[in-house]
């Protein structure tokens, strides 16, 4: 399979992964020819790059670091979750958190678990949901990078876990915001941003009040959109004050916004995501723990064609771990042609060339 643009996609292209509802229902199954139609729908939902099959690399299969039965498991229990605190009300003084906290917590240690055994460097794109509901699926995304990075960074079990949790609930203040104003697609007014912003306040002030559930959980959320240089809201506090768990979570919460499929705006791939990171490394963002990021994730996915300094096409067949963004390739294409015999190219292995672009088409 290859990653391709799916304004790109011609009718009778087979579908090379399977595109998922929210609840995790098939919606589009792999190794089915799209139709013009189902073409268009996808781009309506906002869907900007999928995996479909390629003469060259039918061998080679995205595959997710997280199993479809741990993503329905954890999208349930956060849904379940958020619709308790829904119920609660952002005030109240409840603790309704004792047993779902508890669920989550569990969510949290299986994906710990996941990451820390999986061998391969992580990439979200194998996974396609067409949901109404960003909130769930960013919530998780981001709990699964934020993970990967205090892996990275060596942070204990405990630490781990309360990250997690923390990621999973960052956003939990927004379920108490309007739906309109949060999913508007034009620019926001002042007023309106102001409002947006309150969402950090409210899930602090809600967590907080949770008695099982640690300060630290709280702050999380409260800090999220805090920058080094004190230019975040809500206090626009700096990097002496912020938790470093909260720097943690504002940079997976950047690249998931930067490169999840939205209606109102194209998806960037994973290396488009990092330069993003890149230009805030130091100011915005904590260079240390942006180089722990890049070193977790497939920067070149596999099914990603590249071009090569020399000219040379090929797709990404693998990744080398301590090498993120210098995975081995299948040459494809060369001095203009498209070949019969392929190849591998290893750039782990071969210094002198670079990707020159990378191609959606
Ligand atoms: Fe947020």
């Amino acid at each position: 399979m290859k990653l391709a643009s799916t304004k790109s996609i011609k009718p009778g292209t087979i579908l090379a992964q399977s595109i998922y509802n929210e609840n995790s229902v098939v919606l589009l199954a792999k190794g089915m020819s799209l139709t013009a139609k189902m073409i268009t729908r996808l781009l309506d939902q906002g869907i900007t790059y999928i995996y479909v099959e390629d003469e060259f690399t039918n061998d080679i299969y995205p595959e997710s670091v997280i199993p479809d039965r741990l993503r329905r498991e954890a999208t349930e229990s956060l849904k379940s979750t958020f619709k308790q605190i829904k119920q609660e009300g952002p005030l109240r003084n409840s603790y309704i958190l004792n047993k779902n906290e508890k669920n989550l917590g569990n969510i949290v240690e299986q994906i710990l678990a996941e990451i820390q055994n999986n061998e391969k460097s992580l990439t979200l794109l194998s996974d396609i949901f067409i949901s109404d509901d960003y909130i769930f699926q960013h919530s998780l995304n981001v709990a699964i990078y934020s993970l990967a990075i205090g892996v990275k960074l060596n942070y204990s079990r405990k630490s781990l876990v309360e990250i997690g949790v923390g990621a999973m609930l960052h956003d939990v203040g927004k379920i108490f915001i309007d739906p309109e104003i949060l999913n508007k697609p034009e620019q926001l007014t002042d007023n309106e941003f102001e409002i947006i912003k309150s969402h950090t306040q409210i899930g602090y002030d809600y967590l907080r009040k949770q008695s099982d559930l640690s300060a630290v959980v709280a702050h999380c959320a409260y800090q999220h959109h805090e920058r080094l240089d004190g230019s975040g809201y809500p206090r626009g506090i700096s990097e002496k004050d912020m938790l470093p768990y909260a720097k943690l979570i504002g940079i997976a919460d950047v690249f998931d916004a930067v490169t999840s499929n939205r209606i109102y705006r194209d998806a960037m791939l994973p290396h488009e995501g990092l330069e993003i990171l890149y230009a805030g490394a130091m100011n915005l963002f904590d260079k240390e723990m942006v180089e722990a990021f890049k070193k977790s994730i497939a920067v070149y996915p596999e099914g990603l064609s590249l071009e090569l300094s020399d000219g040379r096409q090929g797709i990404v067949i693998r990744q080398n771990k301590e090498l993120c963004d210098r995975p081995v390739l299948r040459i494809v294409k060369e001095n203009g042609k498209k070949l019969t015999d392929t190849y591998e190219c290893n750039l782990g292995k071969v210094v002198n060339l670079t990707v020159t672009s990378v191609l959606t088409d």
